[in-house]
């Protein structure tokens, strides 16, 4: 019989929540080891401390989710390639910019029979063309590497809070539930869907739609017109992925990892709270600044992300059919002033 050995590699506000799942679930099956390895991005607190070092003493994470013990069998390591080197499953859980780099270290040093799960919302664009995060960790580390998303605000989750997600896989069934297994919780429900692509998507592009979300509130224009941008931007993520991937399901949509997602974050995610903060500013302080500022260390996906969006946009010639992506990228940028977001063409881009 194998034995299941997991790593999470990254330690965030999501991480750390993923890590509290799964330990608990460890504990309770008997196919995993009870140890979960995660992976710290080492930093030394104002104490003097080292984050990693505190982490293994109090079983909390102070910095990124304070308050929360996350299970005696939690280990933190700051060591990437120790962490990994014995793990046959990883999870990926740190800000998507910082993905290329992790890939490259550690490439060569996984097992080779080791499953990965992606729970990281974001994508690269490269000169070929836009790469998933879930492609990158599958290319670069040769392994079949699935998605978790949802409707996850990870601070109501570690308060064990009900809520649901959604794992996309592409071949492998099995493993896809096994990784069903290993998160779900009485309160934390996680369903399989056979379309990786589309959840990646999913979680990638309401980022965008809840930096638009902030603007809209920081500019106090209420519900209604909160509710039309979510509206927009929802047909304009459906529209985009079909152009990226035609295989999208549009059942996906309906899963939590499509509408729940885009509705929660849009009501209470990091990306619009920075948003909001921005069109209070009238955009006159930028994202990093108020990033810094308001999130303690934790990261935004949202803008980096309508550029990445923009990018491929601008590549395959149709920027114009997406008003709202477009808007996001061009307000974050400086180059529009945030009530640009309610003056997007009429021009509808149509979901077929
Ligand atoms: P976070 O934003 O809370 O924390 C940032 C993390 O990045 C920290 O662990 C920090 O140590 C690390 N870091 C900083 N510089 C780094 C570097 N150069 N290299 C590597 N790591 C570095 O992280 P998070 O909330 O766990 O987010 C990770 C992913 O999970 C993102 O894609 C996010 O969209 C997704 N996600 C987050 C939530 C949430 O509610 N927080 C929910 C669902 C999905
Ligand atoms: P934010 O990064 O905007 O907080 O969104 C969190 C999230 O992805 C909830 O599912």
């Amino acid at each position: 019989v194998i034995m299941y050995k997991v790593t999470v590699v990254g330690s965030g506000n999501w991480g750390s929540v993923a890590a509290k799942l799964i330990a608990s679930n460890t504990l309770r099956l008997n196919s995993f080891h009870d140890e979960v390895r995660m992976w710290v991005f080492e930093e030394k607190l104002p104490s003097g401390e080292k984050l990693t070092d505190v982490i293994n003493k109090t079983n909390e994470n102070v910095k990124y989710l304070p308050g929360i013990k996350l299970g005696k069998n939690v280990v933190a390591d700051p060591d990437l390639e120790n962490a990994v080197k014995d793990a046959n499953m990883l999870v990926f859980v740190t800000p998507h910019q910082f993905m290329e780099g992790i890939c490259k270290r550690l490439a060569g040093k996984i097992r080779p029979d080791a499953e990965g799960i992606s729970l990281i919302k974001g994508m690269e664009v490269k000169k070929e063309g836009p790469c998933m995060i879930s492609t990158l960790i599958s290319k670069r580390l040769g392994i079949n590497c699935s998605v978790l998303m949802g409707a996850n605000i990870a601070n109501e989750i570690a308060m064990e809070k009900f809520s649901e997600a959604t794992v996309g896989y592409s071949k492998n069934k099995e493993a896809a539930e096994r990784w069903v297994q290993l998160f779900r919780t009485p309160y934390f429900i996680v369903t399989d869907v056979q379309d990786v692509e589309g959840v990646e998507l999913c979680g990638t592009l309401k980022n965008v739609v809840a930096i638009a979300a902030g603007f809209v509130d920081g500019l106090e224009m209420g519900n209604n017109t909160k509710a039309a941008i979510m509206r927009i931007g929802l047909n304009e993520m459906m529209v985009f992925s079909k152009m990226l991937f035609p295989s999208v399901k549009e059942s996906t949509y309906f899963e939590s990892c499509g509408v729940a997602d885009l509705i929660t974050t849009c009501l209470g995610g990091r990306n619009r709270k920075v948003g909001e903060a921005y069109a209070r500013y009238g955009g006159k302080r930028s994202f990093d600044e108020l990033e810094a500022e308001l999130l303690n260390g934790q990261k935004l996906q949202g803008v980096l992300t309508a550029l990445e969006v923009h990018e491929v946009l601008s590549d395959r010639g149709c920027v114009h059919m997406f008003p709202l992506f477009s808007a996001v990228h061009a307000i974050s940028a400086g180059r529009l002033p945030p009530s640009a977001i309610v003056e997007i063409s009429n021009e509808k881009p149509r979901y077929t």
